[in-house]
């Protein structure tokens, strides 16, 4: 008899709270909670002390739907400053979550945590998050997989499985050590020993393989993957012997669906690809390559996984696969040709037709003197934005902002190069770049393009500029110097693709477009850490618009403080 009350009572308030607030019982808040920990990585033969989430590498996957709220309590047990991106998230007026240290939080120190609180708008798909201070995103990251609202369905048959695919590097040794060791140098950072496919690196030498990572598959069924590239300085390849891949979703935005043996993936990117077992039963390879087009040192271990089909002998051979050359340009330009929007009634491509802003950004190399750099007699490689190398804060960014601090930045970053040159051809005879921590302000709501031209510094190269708070329209792409009178005239207006990061090709340009409607201050990097730390980076500063729904929000009262 009480039981039956109580059930009834419980029926009734329910019914009174949904009636009452429905989209209450429609979104979700979803705690996590991430202990930073030191642990050794048995798995991959090494006994070095390596930085994680909860002990685990890749770390855990989080999960949210589109309008969920949330909580990620991060708590820091190593002895580094710890701060953690929700790469591609774009935190809407919540800055404060966003996790660049210096940039727009104080990194959580040794023993402190914080808690990132925000809610996902009008996204859906795959993304990522990482470590975004040092070099301790090597190990510290996972997969952030955003499933669309309740009741939406995918634009694409939905797939029997779905499964994270994190692509990575290893070093043997310390991280930390590799890039301290090079600033002290003034040279290159050592190249990492293996690339690893949900933390495993295939078959290693020296390191008795624990047969690597095994995707079950069943005849006849779909799979959907959600591939990203979690590596510090490469681009990969990704390729599965015998099964063609259908690209459907790209930086968690929806593509046209197209066909393809091999993607080509940016470190900062993520590719959803759906692939049927339709194939005899048998183990395929599965296998992650460097793809590098400039004389620049690579790993050059394949990271190699295995699709088994259900039922089939672990000790049958396995369906190999051919690799790409690690040069293998037209492979990748084919691969990124292919991406157009999906632009449908449901999920139309917003792509700016007017400019505001039309900026042209120089990216790459420099060399600046450095006396006590022996080993590279004297000079060290440096990299700049617009011949800008970024001189990290000791405040943060946003916060200084927000209060109004004076004298952590200035808002004089230049919207084209200092000084023109054939920025793919013959090198000037000055090398060196300036510094400083400029930044480009944006009125709120201001429509930008932005052209970010590679320059032959050094030596040409891809780098993929991933963007924080914003998507934007890969409008344009080129090779050699950008043409501000022909090239824009073949810009696609209609269908480009959506995503946060870009690759400007090797020696050419891509032209990029975004609604500057997020206020607050956004960081725009190279996802190439090595190009990071060398200063291939800026911010973009976007003022309040009116009124409190286009104001950034006050910070939370744990943020971390320098
Ligand atoms: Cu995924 Cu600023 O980085």
């Amino acid at each position: 008899m009480h039981a039956m009350e109580s059930s009834w009572f419980r029926i009734f308030i329910l019914v009174g709270v949904a009636l009452l607030f429905p989209a209450i019982v429609e979104c979700r808040v979803r705690h996590y909670k991430f202990n930073v920990v030191v642990k050794n990585m048995t798995r991959l033969c090494s006994t070095k002390p390596t930085v994680t989430v909860n002990g685990k590498f890749p770390g855990p996957t989080i999960y949210a739907r589109e309008e969920d709220t949330v909580l990620i309590k991060v708590v820091n047990h190593v002895k580094y400053n710890v701060s953690i991106h929700w790469h591609g998230i774009r935190q809407l007026r919540t800055g404060w979550a966003d996790g660049p240290a210096y940039i727009t939080q104080c990194p959580i120190q040794p023993g402190q945590s914080y808690v990132y609180n925000f809610t996902v708008t009008g996204q859906r798909g795959t993304l990522f998050w990482h470590a975004h201070v040092l070099w301790l995103r090597s190990t510290v990251h996972g997969a952030l997989v955003i499933l669309p609202k309740l009741g939406v369905p995918y634009p694409f048959p939905k797939p029997d499985h779905e499964a994270v695919v994190l692509l990575a590097e290893w070093w043997k040794s310390d991280t930390e050590a590799v890039i301290n060791e090079a600033l002290k140098s003034g040279l290159a950072p050592n190249v990492s020993d293996a690339h690893t496919i949900n933390g495993h690196p295939g078959p290693v030498t020296n390191c008795p393989s624990q047969g690597g990572y095994r995707l079950g598959v069943a005849p006849g069924k779909t799979y959907m993957l959600r591939v990203i590239n979690a590596a510090l300085n490469e681009e990969l390849f990704f390729k599965i012997a015998g099964h063609k891949m259908t690209v459907v979703e790209v930086d968690a935005t929806y593509v046209k669906p197209f066909k393809t043996d091999t993607i080509v993936i940016a470190p900062g990117q993520t590719t959803n690809v759906i692939i049927t077992a339709d194939q005899a039963s048998g183990q395929y390879m599965v296998a992650a390559s460097p793809f590098m087009d400039a004389p620049i040192a690579v790993d050059n271990q394949t990271g190699t996984a295995t699709l088994h089909y259900t039922g089939v002998q672990t000790t049958l051979a396995t369906t190999l696969t051919r690799i790409p050359p690690k040069n293998a340009t037209p492979v990748a330009n084919n691969f990124v040709d292919s991406l157009r929007s999906l632009n449908s009634k449901t999920f139309p491509a917003k792509v700016p037709q007017t400019v505001d802003h039309s900026l042209l950004f120089t990216v790459g190399l420099g060399i600046n003197p450095c006396p006590s750099c022996k080993p590279a007699n004297g000079s060290r490689v440096v990299a700049s934005v617009n011949n800008v190398t970024f001189v990290m804060p000791t405040t943060a960014l946003l916060q200084a902002h927000f209060f109004g601090i004076k004298g952590v930045f200035t808002t004089d970053f230049p919207g084209n190069p200092p000084f023109a040159f054939n920025y793919t051809g013959t090198p000037p005879a000055n090398l060196q770049t300036s510094s400083g921590t400029k930044l480009y302000r944006l009125p709120y709501n201001a429509t930008v393009q932005l052209v970010l031209q590679d320059t032959g510094i050094v030596a040409p190269e891809n780098h993929p500029i991933h963007l924080h708070g914003f998507n934007f329209f890969a409008v344009g792409r080129g090779i050699g110097n950008f043409n501000p009178k022909t090239d824009p005239k073949k810009f696609n207006l209609v269908d480009p693709v959506e995503r946060n990061t870009i690759g400007v090709p090797a020696g050419g340009w891509v032209a990029i477009r975004f609604r500057a409607d997020n206020p607050g201050v956004w960081f725009m990097h190279c996802h190439l850490e090595v190009h990071t730390t060398w200063g291939l980076k800026m911010a973009f500063l976007v003022d309040n618009g009116k009124g409190p729904n286009e104001s950034l929000l006050p910070p939370p009262k744990d943020l971390p403080k320098c």
